[in-house]
């Protein structure tokens, strides 16, 4: 039988030291470090509590409030002494602050357990991570809307099946991206005001004995309410799951908007050209520029979706009230914030400094017969039925595929072959220009409804 181990907390109730190896199989401190500025927030609001309520007298608050901020002063200049067989934040921190103060800091545990604890830091600490990741997003919807404001008029192909389908206004498409991130937002602000409810006091799992004040720590760190029951509140990670959802679907707008400007920047396509410096080379072929950080944004869509599945499954078999199962709802959550953030980071960047290249837009658009809608409308106007209509401009596309001619390029007696209705007037709608402009309503395409949103998107990002 080995020597019990003198640096655990829970030593009491055993008579041998734990295995090395579960020692560093059950550690945490090594990624939870990150929890340690909430932690001691959550120590300092605890702390005030029990002095109110009679269990800490002055002098025990003043040392505990003083230790514990010079042990953050030492974890942020890096000279902190992290030991793994203290296994997490919670316990690192706290026999330090005992080493540095004594007695008054083995009292600081009274009426919560380590359950309620990190319960409440991990809100604590993904409701600021919240904020970090929505001013991020903020600053990518703006780009977008500045963006899209030069980019009112420029037409491009718009696509469907990745087949030309109709010419669209490049700040359009802008805008549609813009949407995505709306959603995203309101997403995130919606699941932060779910998740700020405070689980501290439910202590380990049944509520504490002392007669705390819950609703004073709850103030004093800004969470809306505590909690109505301690059996849920230290077990649930609801709160996480619904974040990392969130995010996911961050990273699935995310990837998508990679995935066309991958297909854009290509040279086949050219469309736009990415900014040097976020772009790469290649080792062996000097003419590469390489699109990495857009495919990195798309690969890292999979990690975040599979963060999410983690964490769902995670959950699924766990009886009321915690296990400690839940440890491992941290490194999913940090990676997800880090990777959500660090995207939304480089996109926010690297977007709205793209090159475009309008003219190559603009000729694919004429080359893909993407008027051919504006050609049945047309008919249509002149009391053809639009089923006719749609057979007799299939009937001319074949024909301009076997001439290489678009629409708008042939001759009037050519379109006339197809249709007798059809007259000098057929121009002005074969144009790019009037279709776009055509499109005149509510969420279409025309550049002055283009230019109405961006109105509208300035109007509620001057709010924030
Ligand atoms: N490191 C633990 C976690 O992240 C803290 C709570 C541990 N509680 C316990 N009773 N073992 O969940």
């Amino acid at each position: 039988m080995s020597e019990k181990s003198s640096s655990q907390l829970w030593t009491g109730r055993f008579t041998e030291a734990t295995d090395a190896f579960v020692e560093r199989f059950t550690a945490s401190e090594h990624f939870d470090r990150r929890l340690y500025r909430h932690d001691i927030l959550g120590s300092m609001a605890h702390a005030r509590m029990l002095n109110k309520v009679g269990v800490l007298n002055d002098a025990e608050l003043k040392a505990i409030l003083d230790g514990l901020q010079a042990i953050r002063d030492e974890i942020e200049r890096g000279e902190f002494d992290w030991r793994p067989e203290l296994e997490d934040v919670h316990m690192n921190i706290e026999k330090r602050l005992t080493d540095r103060i004594g007695d008054a800091g083995k009292k600081l545990h009274t009426a919560r357990s380590r359950n309620d604890q990190v319960a409440t830091d991990v809100r604590l600490y993904l409701r600021d991570a919240i904020d970090e990741i929505i001013g991020e997003l903020l600053r990518f919807q703006r780009g977008l809307v500045e963006l899209a404001a030069t980019q009112s008029d420029t037409i491009l192909p718009g696509f469907t099946h990745l087949q030309v389908a109709q010419p669209v206004t490049l700040g359009h498409h802008l805008l549609a991206w813009y949407e995505m991130l709306v959603r995203d937002q309101s997403r995130l602000e919606d699941c932060k005001a779910r998740m700020n409810v405070m689980p501290l006091g439910s202590a380990a799992l049944a509520g504490t004995s002392f007669p705390i004040d819950r609703a004073y720590t709850a103030e004093q760190l800004g969470f809306e309410r505590p909690s109505d029951n301690s059996l849920d509140s230290v077990s649930d990670r609801d709160f996480a799951i619904e974040f990392v959802s969130a995010a996911a679907l961050i990273m699935t707008h995310l990837s998508r908007m990679a995935e066309e400007l991958i297909i854009w920047a290509s040279p086949l396509v050219g469309f736009i050209e990415l900014p040097d410096r976020y772009c790469t080379g290649s080792s062996i072929m000097p003419q590469k520029k390489n699109p990495d950080v857009a495919e990195l944004v798309r690969g890292k869509t999979a990690r975040v979706h599979g963060h999410l599945t983690a964490l769902l499954t995670l959950m699924k078999s766990q009886p009321l009230a915690y296990n400690r199962d839940n440890q491992e709802d941290k490194e999913p959550l940090f990676d997800t914030v880090d990777t959500v953030r660090d995207s939304l980071h480089a996109f926010a960047d690297m977007i709205p400094s793209m090159q475009v290249h309008a003219k190559r837009m603009y000729e694919a658009a004429r080359k893909g017969f993407a008027t051919a809608t504006d050609l049945a409308d047309y008919l249509v106007r002149k009391g053809v039925p639009f089923r006719d209509a749609h057979e007799i401009v299939g009937k001319a596309v074949r024909y301009g595929v076997e001439q290489g001619k678009d629409l708008g390029e042939m001759e009037l007696a050519e379109l006339q072959r197809f249709s007798d209705v059809i007259g000098e007037d057929v121009f002005a709608v074969l144009t790019l220009e009037g279709s776009v402009s055509a499109r005149d309503h509510l969420g279409g395409t025309a550049p002055t409804q283009v230019r109405a949103q961006i109105e509208k998107a300035r109007e509620r990002l001057a709010k924030y």
